[in-house]
């Protein structure tokens, strides 16, 4: 590293917002270590591409199913990294490339990818695994039009990996959280804000008959897609605000992923109470926010980290993705919330189990259970 260099980042370090960065970033990394760019699946090959943080590159491993890939490149020059994280000085070599051809997919339907950096124990990593499902078996994807509505990238692949992480990840936090099948062990499960299917096609092709999978949505274009390329789903149109006709204790699990993420804070209360209208007594809920690692992989400035801090909930702006026919009200937004938010407010609505940070892809899970429990959190019996 240049001397001038050093003495950039030592001077930036020194500037108090830049000092929340700085510890953010440190932070963030316990949880979201590495993230994938490009992955290619052809069984038994795979190869995937992207970047991984950790102090100590040379000990740090790769896996590919619980086994280290056959080949892999790591650490390489990273210095697009190293402008968001700054005060990491491993951000400038961070690139990493793998390729691995025993994947057969004969004892799983899923390959994980994992990143171990050393000394890390393996529940830690576990918690950011990759999943990709076997290609030949896949759901019916949605184009890029459809993806474009709910995330920023219209790449199919990374469209796929994230539903089938967001599932085998939620599946294990369920496990954790009593739910000895995972989502198998529910019998009435809604995504709500289902968007293009992203979670959505995962929750049906590895569902069992008995069990109903619902979609919500207030975008027509994407919920037409999901009603005509998923027809074994039941997919509803949401009102911008409630009520709705969904029945009164009905879902035993309720999903909404990237959507209190969204929600000013009047009307995501709104859809608290609709929420808890419609899950059964016991029901979980898993839901995610934009919380402190959004912020550091976004290279968010620290005066933002303040702010949420100091006021539990910060709308950043207008978000022009989604294109609702009639957004008058200006609708839909994006919006961090701090933890300690959602523990004193939603804990009005219901049970607040825990706060996942980066489980939800890099966006932070939220596990509530709808209080008063009649019976075990599993329904299924
Ligand atoms: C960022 S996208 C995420 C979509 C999907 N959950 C995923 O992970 O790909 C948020 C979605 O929530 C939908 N949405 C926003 N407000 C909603 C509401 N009140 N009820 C149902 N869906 C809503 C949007 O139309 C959009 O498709």
């Amino acid at each position: 590293m240049s001397y001038e260099h050093r003495l950039r980042r030592m001077l930036r370090a020194l500037q108090p917002s830049r000092r929340y960065e700085a510890a953010n970033q440190r932070t963030t990394l316990r949880h979201v270590p590495w993230m994938l760019d490009a992955i290619y699946v052809a069984p038994p090959l795979v190869r995937a591409s992207g970047w991984a943080l950790t102090p100590v590159p040379e000990r740090a491993r790769f896996l590919v199913d619980g086994r280290t890939p056959d080949q892999v490149e790591f650490p390489e020059p990273s210095m697009d990294l190293d402008e968001v994280f700054w005060a990491l000085p491993e951000a400038r070599r961070a690139r990493f490339s793998l390729c691995d051809s025993r994947v057969t997919f004969d004892d799983d339907r899923f390959v994980t990818l994992e990143f171990q950096p050393f000394g890390t124990q393996t529940e830690e990593s576990a918690a950011s695994r990759w999943y990709v499902r076997d290609p030949r078996i896949e759901p019916p994807a949605p184009a890029g039009e459809q993806i474009s509505r709910v995330v920023n990238d219209c790449d199919q692949s990374k469209f796929s990996i994230g539903g089938a992480s967001v599932f085998c990840r939620f599946n294990n936090v369920l496990m954790q959280y009593g739910a000895p099948a995972g989502f198998r062990s529910y019998e009435r499960i809604l995504d709500w804000g289902c968007g293009a299917g992203r979670l959505t096609r995962y929750l049906l092709a590895e569902a069992e008959e008995w069990q109903e999978v619902w979609g919500a949505e207030v975008d027509p274009v994407n919920l037409n897609w999901c009603s005509a390329a998923l027809p074994s789903g039941r997919f509803e149109l949401m009102p911008l605000h409630p009520p709705t006709h969904l029945p009164d204790s009905y879902f035993d699990l309720i999903i909404g992923v990237s959507v209190f993420t969204h929600l000013r804070e009047p009307v995501a209360e709104e859809w608290l109470k609709e929420l808890k209208r419609i899950a059964r007594p016991g029901a979980m809920l898993l839901v995610t926010v934009q919380g402190s690692a959004v912020m550091a992989l976004a290279g968010a400035p620290g005066s933002i980290a303040r702010n949420v801090r100091r006021n539990g909930i910060l709308v950043t702006g207008d978000n022009t993705q989604l294109r609702i026919a009639d957004d008058s009200e200006a609708y839909y937004v994006d919006v961090f919330h701090s933890v300690e938010y959602i523990r004193a407010r939603w804990s009005k609505h219901f049970n607040v189990l825990g706060v996942l940070p980066g489980v939800g892809l890099h966006q932070d899970l939220v596990v509530l259970r709808n209080e008063k429990a009649a019976g075990p959190v599993c329904q299924h019996r």
